[in-house]
């Protein structure tokens, strides 16, 4: 299969270099010159394990190529996946559509032959219908049929989930986009991963669905966490508690400082507005999106009654920026409320983060950046896990105690035990746990 990938993102870039790896030949395109010309050289504009490898692998068969030029990419193609940003559009929270509208409008200009179209990018109910529209007025002797194929994979650990989902999800209403799609997937397929066919319609709510349950579980845990803490229970016991009910299942239920990143709160909201929009409102999302914001600045509230009320002057070293691990996204990291909570109170606030500074610089001001963790907690009043990088996992706490001012740690993933962190000489802060 020739495929082309409209947009070189995280989606874009990481599908492309996998399909390319499945044997299809794959070109890349984007409209950010640098950002070719980088990939061209092998230098991989994010952080992701294994992608710069998988590029370089794909790049020498020649089946991995990038180019900044739609036409000739998109008249060779058998399918056009359209992988570009549906940022949250300022002002109503609406998925903003006109990227992947304007790339439509791009590619009819193009098409040669049958052509699959199919929309990648995470858009509302009703955006294959309208693709479908803009194609047809643009060019009404195109012969295409238009696709959504929603990607489910998660930053960090993104190569995995694409070589090896839970399902892939097609939604169309044509036996040759059918046959073409089975086609592009045989080899994911052949490894008895399930592949869903559905309506269109129905293939793009399930994306949003999809990303709001697990953010609705996620909220659902952090709020049985406050309750542990209120009435001496433990919120990990909890999770295995439950999390073994087939079910309900055991994943993404660890309690922490709230998701952030460039989905959850993004789709969340999307998926509000579009349920309002409709009159059929998700009074369970709207709830999750609220607690979930007020839950960044509460953990920055957490920490200043940790470190015992009054953080006037004192300086508080915080370890992981990142909104998770194995990223270097800052996009709605709970850092982000974090650090400002504690500014607003008169903190200084020192951060280290393995991949995301560079990020951070752009979105938070006036804290120092240390070279490392031991760095950042030397001299500090007390130290702050906000995401849960591996490096963090096995500190050094006699090293920790000798140079920090105070023996305070608030770990706000969970990621110590209270005891072995304690035997130290340590004050221990959990989450959802008074142990
Ligand atoms: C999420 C989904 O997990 C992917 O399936 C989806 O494809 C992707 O969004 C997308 O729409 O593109 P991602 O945002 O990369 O992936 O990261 P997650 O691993 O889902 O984590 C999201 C946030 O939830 C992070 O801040 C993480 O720390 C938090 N989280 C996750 C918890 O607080 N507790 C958990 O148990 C799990």
């Amino acid at each position: 299969m020739r495929i082309t990938m409209i947009g070189s993102g995280y989606v874009g870039l990481v599908s492309g270099v996998c399909f390319a790896d499945f044997g299809h030949d794959v070109i890349c395109v984007d409209k950010d010159l640098s950002k070719i010309e980088a990939l061209r050289e092998g230098r991989i504009p994010i952080y992701e394990p294994g992608l710069e490898q998988l590029v370089a692998e794909n790049t020498s068969t020649g089946r991995l190529s990038f180019s900044t030029d739609v036409g000739e990419s998109v008249r060779s193609a058998d399918v056009v996946f359209i992988a570009v940003g549906t940022p949250s559009r300022r002002g109503d929270g609406h998925a903003d559509l006109s990227y992947v509208y304007a790339a439509a409008r791009e590619i009819a200009t193009y098409v040669e032959g049958f052509t699959v179209i199919v929309t990648k990018s995470t858009v509302p109910v009703g955006t294959g219908d309208e693709v479908e529209r803009i194609m047809r007025e643009t060019n009404p002797a195109a012969d295409v049929a238009v696709v959504s194929n929603p990607e489910f994979l998660r930053e960090g650990a993104a190569i995995e989930d694409f070589k090896r989902p839970d399902r892939i999800v097609v939604g169309l209403n044509d036996d040759r986009a059918r046959e073409t799609m089975t086609e592009v997937y045989r080899p994911l397929y052949l490894n008895q991963a399930p592949l869903v066919f559905t309506t269109r319609r129905t293939s793009e709510l399930i994306k949003y669905a999809a990303n709001a349950f697990l953010a609705m579980k996620i909220t659902f845990i952090n709020e049985i966490a406050d309750l542990c803490e209120r009435v001496d229970a433990n919120v990990q016991d909890v999770s295995r508690g439950i999390g073994l009910d087939g079910r309900i299942g055991s994943k993404f239920l660890h309690a922490g400082p709230g998701y952030g990143g460039s989905c959850f709160p993004k789709d969340t909201l999307a998926l509000a507005k579009t349920a309002q929009d409709y009159d059929a409102p998700m009074r369970l999302i709207e709830t999750t999106i609220s607690i979930n914001d007020n839950r960044k600045r509460a953990m920055g509230r957490k920490v200043i009654s940790a470190v015992g009320g009054d953080i006037r002057g004192k300086k508080i070293a915080i370890l992981g920026l990142t909104f998770k691990p194995n990223t270097d996204d800052m996009r709605d990291s709970p850092a982000i409320a974090v650090i400002q909570t504690l500014q607003d109170n008169g903190a200084q606030v020192v951060g280290y983060d393995p991949e995301g500074m560079e990020n951070a610089r752009k979105v938070i001001e006036n804290i120092e950046y240390a070279s490392g963790p031991y760095e950042a907690a030397a001299g500090a009043d007390a130290l702050v896990i906000v995401t849960e990088w591996n490096q963090f996992r096995a500190l050094d706490f006699s090293r920790l105690k000798q140079s920090m001012r105070a023996p305070i740690l608030i770990d706000l993933r969970n990621i110590y035990r209270s005891d072995e962190v304690r035997k130290h000489g340590f004050t221990y802060t959990g989450i959802g746990t008074n142990l």
